[in-house]
């Protein structure tokens, strides 16, 4: 196999330990097509990862086991796919015994299914992966590409063993799975459990009662795949014939992902160990995995797209980090956005106003495009600060951003419209607030449109160009467009007739 990175050095070490195991660090590489020759785990270890989860081994057969499609999209960054090869039985059990004899320092798991009824099953898989040299074990229900993609769009009422993501639904079947397995079994188990249905933080806590090593929150989340609306029948892979539902991952999932470690360490609390996965690709995304909880990173479609050499960039990044901030461990990092995220009526709101820096407006008027804001208004500039600018030999659009409207509440939007950063900012303060309370001054409405209900009794707003007052009549119901406000100066549409509603047209250059 092609190498495409130097080996890991000791850049990657940051050892510790965890329910008896000594890792080299807490990064494992989440069961998938990147952890199923012997040749991936042999390269993984060459690379310095933690761990690495055996690609999932289901028994009994038959299940849905087919040839692999994936596709990457780099610029949504999510990988999907739903035709995926399992290992049965004997492929799982030669590969962690060859898997063991050919590495010397990484954890290797066994990501297993039993799709029987009963736990008894669960067990016996469980002890023929324990003999042929597994770590540990990683009890797979999180996979929504088996019963769980059927039961979706089930139209026959056909009963199915229930697997993967289905039975990781149930809070009691899992723990007593787990229990059974813990029983029948020395080596350290852990639960990879589903982010589907929200699940993940109830099945979580009897699970860790179980004493189990260690939950993971989920694997990927099934999803309906882009689609060609000129083609229908068309499908994103190349050589497969159907639409199917797709198991998205990657970095798309990360804010899903965090959440639901997030939710899980509140609900079991500072014990019990959680291994994070779902999005990690980089230094940043690893500490904020750790900081909403996790003890352990899964990592699979970074994997994917860039092998497995880009980890030891990602510690020495995350080291350098840690240095910075202080932190002797990742374990010292863990929690910490736990107890900094607080609930939506906890949330503290205080007064500000959008602040835009005139000087630094190119006048191209995304500010004043977003819907739920009246506030913005582009207006030629002041011919003094043009003179001035030119004498300095600098460039100034003839049109510029102003906040005319008490109507900002300072929601955030124009500084992410915005294409020069740092050109709108919120600040404090009651600027414009006095100038533009007045209710009926024109300038607080939108000059952009104006729209009448049909049938209701409309009302049209006039106003006086100077003193900006409006006195509502009726008449002239319909769209107004802003060149058709421009013809038909002073006269501006409100909504409800003789009330002091601030909405409507006014038309352009009355204030
Ligand atoms: C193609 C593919 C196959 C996967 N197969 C398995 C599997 O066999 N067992 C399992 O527990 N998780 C499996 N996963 C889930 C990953 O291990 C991981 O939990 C998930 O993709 C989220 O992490 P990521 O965003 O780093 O990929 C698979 C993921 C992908 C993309
Ligand atoms: S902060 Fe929000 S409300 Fe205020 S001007 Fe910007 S987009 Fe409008
Ligand atoms: S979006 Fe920024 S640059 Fe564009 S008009 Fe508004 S303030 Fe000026």
């Amino acid at each position: 196999m092609h190498v495409r990175t130097d080996p890991a050095d000791d850049v990657t070490l940051m050892p510790f330990e965890q329910a008896g195991l000594k890792y080299r660090n807490p990064f494992i590489v989440g069961s998938g097509p990147t952890s199923k020759t012997i040749a991936q785990l042999v390269d993984a270890e060459r690379c310095g990862w933690g761990g690495s989860s055996i690609k999932l081994v289901i028994d009994p057969a038959p299940y849905i086991n087919k040839e692999p499609r994936y596709r990457w999209y780099p610029k949504e960054r999510f990988h999907i796919f739903t035709s995926e090869k399992r290992l049965n039985l004997e492929e799982g059990l030669r590969l962690m015994e060859g898997g063991r004899k050919h590495t010397k320092e990484i954890i290797l798991m066994a990501n297993i299914t039993y799709s029987g009824p009963d736990a008894e099953g669960w067990v016996a898989l469980s002890r023929k992966f324990e003999a042929a040299g597994a770590h540990a074990l990683e009890l797979n229900v999180c996979c929504p590409n088996m019963s769980f993609n059927l039961d979706i769009a089930a139209e026959d009422g056909t009963t199915r063993p229930c697997s993967g993501a289905s039975l990781g639904q149930h809070p009691e079947a899992v723990a007593h799975i787990t229990r059974e397995v813990m029983k029948g079994v020395k080596i350290p188990v852990y639960v990879k459990l589903t982010g589907e249905g929200g699940s993940a933080p109830k099945v979580a806590k009897p699970t860790l009662e179980t004493g189990c090593a260690g939950v993971g929150n989920g694997g990927t989340r099934l999803g309906v795949p882009p689609i060609d609306l000129y083609n229908l029948k068309k499908n994103l892979y190349g050589l497969q014939d159907e639409l199917s539902m797709g198991c998205y991952s990657g970095p798309w999932m990360r804010a899903l992902a965090l959440r639901d470690v997030y939710e899980i360490r509140r609900t079991i609390g500072p014990d019990g160990c959680i291994i994070g996965f779902g999005g990690v690709h980089d230094w940043q995304s690893a500490a904020e995995m750790f900081m909403v909880g996790a003890d352990m990173i899964g990592i699979c479609t970074q994997t994917m797209i860039q092998g497995f050499g880009f980890l030891p960039h990602l510690i020495r990044n995350l080291k350098r980090y840690m240095q910075e901030m202080g932190f002797k461990d990742h374990h010292a990092m863990r929690d910490l956005l736990v107890r900094e995220i607080v609930t939506a009526d906890k949330v503290t709101i205080r007064d500000g106003l959008a602040i835009i820096d005139e000087e630094a407006c190119i006048g191209c008027t995304k500010c004043e495009l977003p819907a739920h804001c009246y506030a913005i208004e582009m207006k030629p500039r002041d011919a003094a600060q043009l003179a001035k600018a030119k004498a300095e030999g600098r460039k100034l659009s003839k049109m510029v951003a102003v906040l005319e409207g008490a109507d900002c509440c300072s929601c955030n939007t124009c500084i992410d419209v915005c294409p020069v950063p740092g050109t709108i900012t919120l600040g404090k303060g009651d600027y414009h607030k006095d100038k533009y309370n007045s209710p009926l001054v024109a300038s607080e409405l939108d000059k952009r449109c104006g729209y009448a209900e049909p049938g209701a009794p409309e009302a049209v707003a006039t106003f006086e160009p100077s003193g900006g007052k409006i006195a509502a009549k009726l008449g002239l119901p319909g769209t107004f467009t802003s060149d058709e406000l421009t013809d038909a100066p002073k006269v501006a549409y409100v909504t409800n007739a003789g009330t002091d509603v601030a909405q409507g047209c006014a038309v352009p250059g009355d204030d």
